[in-house]
């Protein structure tokens, strides 16, 4: 099969395609015939071997992907030819893939392959990091870093289907329609966005904070959040990993909520399937409708990866590998 792989760790560049073995499915895999593959930030760190996985070389990666089940195991959920989205970790990037049934997710025949492919990782990630790290309530006010990215058109979406009032920032002007587009009911520019956040709230701040980003805003964030509210921490995108003093937290009854997804679900992996099942009413409905940006062949998967490395992706980035 052609496959993607990372065989050096010398980032996007250096990721080639070519044939290789089929996967052999495990017992308890269901193996899938992809046609779409999510590429996510993760997929750039770990071409450079800067993500807390760091698989022996060479190997396929790809975190996500949606497709057609082509064999299942004994007593599974699952028929061949079922439509289905998938986490299986690495090895997406492939025209198949075997994955272990808790990681597989069905998809209905109203959602295509490129949004099935844009689900996974984004939306589960800031579902768990909006309901049980953030505590978000209807009617509160969340601001979205990064908000023209994978994560953050999925925590504005999110948060937009659950009520709450949406703050988008950005760091360009030509960042702004996809966010607004994602649902933000704001959007704005990352420079000077204490300031703005303080004039639309007037004065009181806001109640979450989602930052995939961190880096020297992080201060900033802190000061635009209201009385009681929460910082959830889930990427460091500007490469520098913020400090807290912690008097600021003190003196406004503020938190600092960590969000890993994946050490929350890894010790029990049914928990994915608890996520997806949350969020399918509202995928049915459309009110989640992932903001897919670029497509791009298996062939060019060094120019997807380079797309979202140098801070150009506006919405998710995928990877046709069936059409
Ligand atoms: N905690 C978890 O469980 C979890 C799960 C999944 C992903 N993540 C993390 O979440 C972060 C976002 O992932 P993603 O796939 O959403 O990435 P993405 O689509 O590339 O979006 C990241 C955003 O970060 C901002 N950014 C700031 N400085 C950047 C830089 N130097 N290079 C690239 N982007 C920069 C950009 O927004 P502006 O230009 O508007 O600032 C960009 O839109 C990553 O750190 C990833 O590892 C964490």
């Amino acid at each position: 099969m052609r496959a993607a792989r990372v065989t050096s760790l010398d980032g996007p560049s250096s990721v080639t395609v070519g044939e290789i073995e089929e996967p052999a499915a495990g017992p308890g895999d269901v193996l899938i015939d992809v046609h779409e593959a999510g590429v996510s930030f993760p997929d750039v760190l770990m071409s450079r071997g800067l993500y807390q996985l760091r698989p022996d070389l060479p190997f396929v990666p790809g975190a996500e992907c949606s497709g057609v089940v082509r064999a299942v195991p004994e007593a599974s959920a699952f028929r061949v030819g079922d439509r289905v989205a998938a986490f299986p970790v690495l090895g997406a990037f492939a025209e198949a893939v075997a994955v272990p049934e808790a990681m597989v997710f069905p998809l209905p025949d109203t959602v295509s392959f490129e949004t099935g492919a844009a689900l996974p990782m984004n939306y589960l990630t800031v579902q768990f990091a909006l309901t049980r790290r953030g505590q978000l309530e209807r009617g509160e006010v969340v601001l979205v870093h990064g908000a023209a990215g994978g994560i953050g058109t999925a925590a504005v979406q999110l948060a937009r289907a659950m009520d709450a009032r949406v703050i988008a920032v950005v760091s360009s002007e030509d960042k702004v329609e996809t966010a607004r587009a994602a649902g933000a009911h704001h959007v704005l520019l990352a420079d000077g966005f204490l300031t703005a956040v303080k004039e639309l709230t007037q004065g009181r701040g806001v109640d979450i904070v989602v930052d995939p980003v961190g880096g020297d805003r992080f201060t900033d964030s802190l000061r635009s959040l209201a009385p009681e509210g929460r910082l959830l921490v889930i990427g460091f995108t500007a490469g520098q990993i913020p400090e807290v003093r912690v008097n600021r937290l003190l003196l406004n009854n503020l938190s600092v909520v960590g969000v890993g997804w994946g050490a929350f679900w890894m010790p029990d992996p049914t928990y994915l399937r608890s996520q997806w099942d949350a969020i399918l009413p509202l995928l049915e409905s459309g009110a989640l409708a992932p903001a897919v940006g670029t497509r791009h062949a298996l062939d060019d998967v060094a120019v997807a990866l380079a797309e979202i490395d140098e801070r150009r992706a506006l919405g998710k980035v995928t990877l046709t590998v069936r059409q």
